[in-house]
């Protein structure tokens, strides 16, 4: 095909320093990634519960105020990790602890409990084993106020 030739060819000669840079940025980005729980919940979670938290009632529940009360007891810490959104998410139990540990923080200041411990991934993982089949049931049931 004479008319394609004619056409610039992509550059593929990258010098060493070009292939470092390019992996080093490569690398930086995907830890930058990782260790970002707020792009983590804009990525997994924010579809349903909106990057400010507020949700889509009664489709999705607001994410804001309420689970920062739940959180105050044992049952509640599980809750909130075994709720499908959760505990289904492609997300490290880590990086699941720091996206809950980050809405709470961020969406539910004002209900957390002063002695909140955070979420670590040990936690994650033993709850999240445990799927909730009828979320909403169970909520109703042990949560009905709030
Ligand atoms: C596909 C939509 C969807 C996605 C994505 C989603 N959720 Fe949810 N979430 C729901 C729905 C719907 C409920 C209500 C319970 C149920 O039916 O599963 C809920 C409930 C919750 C609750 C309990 C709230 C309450 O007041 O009882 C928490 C906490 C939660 N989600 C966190 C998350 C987190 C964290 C992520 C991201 C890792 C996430 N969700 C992703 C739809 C979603």
């Amino acid at each position: 095909m004479v008319v394609f030739s004619a056409w610039p060819q992509p550059k593929t000669d990258m010098s060493t320093w070009q292939q470092i840079l390019a992996t080093t940025l490569l690398v930086v980005f995907a830890l930058s990634a990782r260790a970002d729980p707020e792009k983590n919940y804009l990525l997994h979670c924010s579809g349903c519960h909106l990057p400010n938290g507020i949700g889509d009632p009664p489709n999705a529940p607001s994410l804001r105020d309420t689970i920062g009360k739940i959180v105050a007891t044992p049952e509640g810490r599980d809750y909130i990790i075994r709720v499908p959104g959760s505990s289904q998410t492609p997300m490290s139990d880590e990086q699941l602890a720091n996206v809950l540990n980050w809405v709470l923080t961020e969406f539910n200041s004002d209900t957390l409990p002063t002695d909140f411990a955070p979420l670590n991934a040990k936690e994650v993982a033993k709850s999240r084993s445990k799927v909730l089949a009828d979320p909403q049931k169970y909520r109703a049931r042990y949560w009905p106020d709030y």
